[in-house]
């Protein structure tokens, strides 16, 4: 199978890359912008397997997404590319919109005109918004986004879904909860507070930290992925999800105790504006209907991340350069300290 990946320089990109040269026998043409997200170090250990090709691009480059279309004739899609950070969408919607909507119909449309077997499309929890306990939303529960993010995102996904009514095209859609691992860009939770912590840098929580999420490991989540392109039923929503739901107050605290760093790098902030109080998702349908399975334990899962973040300093100090400090001085130099 030859399958055409969007967005494989950056995190969960380039596990599912690295994954799929790795363990499987498809051939893997990356179609990345390279934006400040994407990372082609996260490829290296793949980068000179013959059956992988790097193409660097617009997915919102219709002439481009058409002429790799004709030249590649790829079996199938797995759209990851997107601005996929809640905050920078806050302070900045419009490459939001650019990519997550714009990009998500040329894709679209370069499928049909090519008439494309499989097209999935790599969505998220938080199109169902925040959930009040115990509430766990299904593939049928209404969409509630509440950030320009997830907006962008439950749009591509109705416009992903209005494809496979309208042209019966092959379309299936993922929808994951919070990821973590190795190579995640330190501007989420979990590798911000790792990063910050062993440089021994004050940790920004938000609000009163009780906010809460499903944590699942990114290969856990490149699994399900490879699950639904391989098993999953055309025109379907698969959610997929850690079973591992926690307030980020705990999340926080578990990296301390596992880094050895005290609490009193704990620094409560004023709060994201219209932040989600909880997310919560049932994968039972893609258990159900394929073998998948989170397996990852989360303090596992955590300890193996951290393990990585001390191991690789050296791409934490190249990412955490440059323009990351502009946007860690536009995000959190408003923020005053709140009382927890
Ligand atoms: P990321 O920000 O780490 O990587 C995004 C990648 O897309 C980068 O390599 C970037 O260069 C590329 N990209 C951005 N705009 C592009 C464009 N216009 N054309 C081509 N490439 C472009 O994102 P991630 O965390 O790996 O998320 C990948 C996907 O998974 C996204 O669609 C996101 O919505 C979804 N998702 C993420 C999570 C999570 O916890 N991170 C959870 C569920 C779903
Ligand atoms: O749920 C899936 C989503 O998870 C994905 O669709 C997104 O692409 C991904 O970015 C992530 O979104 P979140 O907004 O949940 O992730 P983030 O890591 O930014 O924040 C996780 C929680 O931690 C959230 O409640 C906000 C809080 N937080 C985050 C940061 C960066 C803090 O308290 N302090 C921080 O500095």
């Amino acid at each position: 199978m030859k399958v055409i990946v969007t967005g494989g320089a950056g995190f969960i990109g380039s596990a599912f890359v690295r994954m799929a040269i790795g363990e499987t026998d498809m051939h893997v043409v990356n179609l990345d912008k390279l934006t400040y997200a994407g990372n082609l170090e996260n490829l290296t250990s793949i980068e000179k397997d013959p059956r992988y090709r790097f193409v660097e691009g617009d997915i919102c480059d219709a002439a481009l997404v058409d002429s790799l279309m004709a030249e590649e004739k790829p079996d199938a899609m797995v759209h990851f590319a997107a601005e996929s950070h809640v905050d920078r969408s806050i302070l900045s919607p419009e490459p939001v919109i650019q990519t997550n909507l714009r990009g998500t119909f040329t894709l679209l449309e370069g499928a049909r005109k090519h008439r494309l077997k499989r097209f999935v499309h790599v969505s998220t929890d938080e199109v169902y918004g925040s959930l009040e306990a115990p509430l766990e939303a299904d593939e049928n529960y209404p969409l509630n986004p509440s950030s320009p993010y997830s907006a962008s995102k439950a749009g591509s996904d109705l416009l992903a879904r209005s494809y496979f009514v309208t042209y019966k095209m092959p379309v299936l859609i993922t929808r994951a909860s919070n990821n973590y691992g190795p190579y995640h860009f330190p501007e989420k939770l979990i590798p911000l507070m790792i990063s910050n912590a062993l440089e021994d840098r004050p940790l920004p929580v938000y609000g009163d930290g009780q906010q809460v999420r499903d944590w699942l490991y990114v290969d856990d989540h490149c699994r399900g992925i490879l699950a639904v392109l391989r098993g999953g039923r055309e025109g379907q929503i698969y959610n997929i999800g850690g079973n591992r739901s926690l307030p980020n107050l705990d999340v926080v605290h578990k990296v301390l105790a596992i880094t050895g760093k005290p609490e009193s790098l704990i620094q409560y902030v004023t709060d994201r504006p219209g932040h989600d109080r909880r997310y919560a998702l049932s994968s039972e349908k893609l258990m159900r209907e394929t073998s998948w399975r989170p397996l990852m334990d989360f303090e596992t899962g955590l300890g193996r991340t951290i393990d990585w973040y001390r191991t690789n300093s050296a791409w934490v100090a190249r990412v955490r350069s440059g323009a990351y400090r502009t946007y860690y001085e536009k995000n959190y130099g408003n923020r005053e300290a709140v009382s927890s």
